[in-house]
């Protein structure tokens, strides 16, 4: 690396960029780690361009821990190998009380009645990675393999935002330039899901759960593709050739202090009744996590003690895995049926004998898609093997070759739509079929249901059902229908089991949603490849419906993160004319079609919303959405960094900790006029 001073730039720039690199870190970091982002992706995106810009102009001055350098380097053909000094364990499982119980009963034997804590962890549902940095930069990452040997994923690893490319070393930190770190990759379901659906929309594989499709993801040769996924990273465990460690916790304190992103939830437990009301809690919580879970990792928390214990085997016998009973469920698939969804994309679906699964009964689960049924070879009356994660749809991830009856029957994918009975076409490279016929009757209704969905316009009560009947009496031909559903007050009030109320409340939630976002209506559209971020993007960037209607396909190529395929799909969508009509209707209906003020100038910027218990006017999203229109932002838990905590009826735990606190308690009454004030 040269030094800066021998650069030809003058001190200034050097200046700016050191401040930009600053900057962006710190954002990374309380991104990431913090969980509580200062700014939004636009304005983030804006110092990253002009670090960019700056670092193109003097490229003598780029180091390799700048946040640019996330992508580097050329795809790899073969991944290095990698001995771990320290070889990788992994935990011996339990499934019952009774099993943890034994557990702490050994520990206490072997400990010969000293005294000893546990810490209960998340046990992260993803991949295992072994991390150094030395002299605080990030030199290596490798998988676990088999324990012993991993593959060198370096330059894959660098390009996930949450792990730090540097670490931050000051006071007592200091001492910790030569580190091990390991953790778990991961992704958000949430964001999998988006990731999943972008991909369907352009026809590629689509992954069956979070894990995998990171394991598959660090396995990529192109670290450009690589940085494209939404990968997250948790850490937990923190080893030091130089500095002796106490305890796990303590080294849970030290690694978030290092800049690593530690999750909040660990809890030091005196005693294993601690350790299995803790685990009973994850068991039935698991799904408020953003993340999966597949269970809680109990350690000794005294490192002194966990070395007495030691391992056998590969396991250390100071920790254990206290796994969650699966979702798993095996069942008779009797039928294959093909669905089409809002974009023509037909799907099939298994239908199954019904079978209970982790709180519900499943009769349908999605098949993915041919090549799926044709490489795993399902047929119908296989006994397969359904799986349920966090509020994803239940998905066939395999069957029981054993149990296959004489009379299994192959599947033959349909050539016909079977809403509409137009040919059904599978282009080139993509692995869905399609119905290309835009007026076919399930589009129509995929596209309405979704435009009033949550995420959408949030149109309380016209959900599938409603959707379905109003599309089949003729009343819904479009989605700027919706907005005229008014005229039709008589027809409405008619129907069966509807009334005057009925009528009333769904005509009032269409109103409402003539409020929501540009961003909101632009991903409400269903424009092919156009998710909720890209949405998001787009109306940061051109802030109104007619400067994205006029862009050319070159602009739209110019923002960041929208690939030509998605430039190429918006820049389609808005020359043609039943679009445009529609965007009119939509424009005359008053729907907001402009970016409203940026954050900064809203009232309640900055301040931070706790929301518990049960409000009697709103829902949670709905509260979360007022705050959020202000500038206000919504949190989990309640800190000293909260400014209010809404109480509505049986408020939880938060109430009591904002009281010890002392944060502003508002009643409901309280924040409406909060809100309606800063409007
Ligand atoms: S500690 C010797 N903590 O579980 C202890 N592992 O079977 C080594 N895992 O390969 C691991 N969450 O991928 C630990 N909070 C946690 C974990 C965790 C998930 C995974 C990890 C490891 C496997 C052990």
């Amino acid at each position: 690396m040269k030094s800066a001073a021998s650069s030809g730039a003058g001190k200034d720039v050097r200046l700016e960029i050191e401040k930009l690199r600053e900057q962006i870190r710190e954002h990374d970091y309380r991104y990431y780690v913090l969980a509580d982002p200062s700014i939004s992706d636009f304005e983030y995106d804006r110092l990253m361009k002009r670090l960019i810009d700056l670092e193109a102009q003097h490229p003598d001055l780029v180091t390799p821990d700048s946040p640019t350098q996330r992508v580097g380097g050329k795809p790899t053909k073969i991944f290095k190998q990698i001995r771990h000094p320290v070889p990788m364990l992994s935990l011996s499982n339990t499934y019952s009380e009774d099993e943890l119980r034994d557990f702490d009963k050994r520990v206490r034997n072997l400990l010969g009645g000293e005294k000893y804590e546990y810490v209960s962890e998340l046990k992260f549902d993803g991949v295992a990675l072994r991390l150094v940095y030395e002299k605080g930069a990030l030199v290596l990452a490798a998988t676990r393999g088999d324990g012993e040997t991993g593959d060198d994923i370096t330059a894959n690893v660098r390009t996930i935002r949450a792990v730090p490319l540097r670490l931050k070393l000051s006071g007592e930190t200091s001492a910790f330039s030569n580190i091990e770190v390991r953790g778990e990759v991961l992704m958000n379901r949430v964001e999998f899901q988006e990731m999943n659906r972008e991909r369907e929309e352009s026809g590629e594989k689509i992954f069956a759960n979070p894990r995998n499709a990171t394991a598959g993801t660090l396995k990529l040769q192109d670290p450009g593709e690589v940085a494209k996924r939404p990968l997250r990273f948790f850490s937990y465990y923190l080893l030091s050739g130089e500095v002796a460690l106490k305890s796990q916790w303590e080294s849970l304190q030290l690694l978030r202090k290092l800049g690593l992103p530690v999750t909040e939830h660990v809890k030091l437990c005196r005693s294993i009744d601690q350790v299995v009301e803790a685990t009973r809690y994850w068991e039935t919580e698991r799904d408020k996590l953003p993340f999966e879970i597949d269970g809680n990792v109990i350690k000794v928390n005294s490192t002194g003690q966990q070395e007495i214990l030691g391992s056998v085997a590969r396991s250390p016998r100071w920790a254990i895995a206290y796994k969650f009973a699966a979702r798993q469920a095996s069942t008779v698939m009797r039928d294959i049926t093909v669905q089409v969804g809002r974009i023509g994309t037909i799907t099939p679906v298994a239908d199954l004998e019904p079978v209970f699964l982790a709180g519900s009964t499943i009769s349908r689960a999605t098949l993915h898609n041919e090549d799926y049924i044709k490489e795993k070879d399902v047929r119908i009356g296989d006994t397969v093997i359904v799986e349920k994660s966090g509020d994803v749809i239940p998905a066939i991830v395999g069957f029981i070759k054993e149990k296959r009856p004489s009379t299994a029957k192959p599947f033959r994918f349909p050539h016909k739509c079977p809403a509409c009975g137009e040919p059904a076409v599978r282009l080139e490279g993509e692995a869905a079929y399609y119905c290309e016929n835009y007026e076919c009757p399930a589009q129509v209704r995929g596209r309405i249901e979704h435009f009033a969905s949550r995420r959408a316009m949030d149109i309380e009560g016209m959900g599938e059902s409603v959707v379905d009947r109003l599309v089949s009496i003729g009343l819904l031909k479009s989605v700027a229908d919706v907005y005229e559903l008014h005229n039709h007050r008589d027809e409405l009030e008619a129907l069966e089991r509807w009334g005057k109320k009925s009528v009333e409340n769904l005509l009032n939630a269409i109103d409402r949603s003539k409020l929501r976002p540009f961003s909101k209506l632009l991903f409400a559209l269903g424009i092919r490849h156009v998710g909720e971020r890209t949405a998001q993007i787009l109306a940061e960037h051109f802030q109104s419906m007619d400067k994205l209607t006029k862009a050319s396909l070159e602009e739209l190529q110019f923002v960041s993160d929208i690939g030509p395929t998605i430039a190429e799909s918006i820049y389609r969508f808005f020359r043609d004319q039943k679009n445009r009509e529609l965007l009119s209707r939509l424009r005359r209906a008053g729907l907001r079609l402009e970016e409203s003020v940026r954050r900064k100038e809203e009232k309640l910027s900055g301040q931070t919303f706790v929301i518990t218990g049960t409000l009697s006017a709103y829902t949670r999203d709905q509260a979360r959405e007022m705050i959020e229109s202000a500038g206000g932002k919504v949190t989990e838990s309640v800190s000293k960094k909260t400014n209010y905590v809404v109480v509505g009826e049986n408020p939880g735990s938060k109430y009591d900790k904002a009281q010890k606190l002392k944060i502003a308690i508002l009643t409901e009454e309280k924040f409406v006029k909060l809100i309606e004030n800063s409007r």
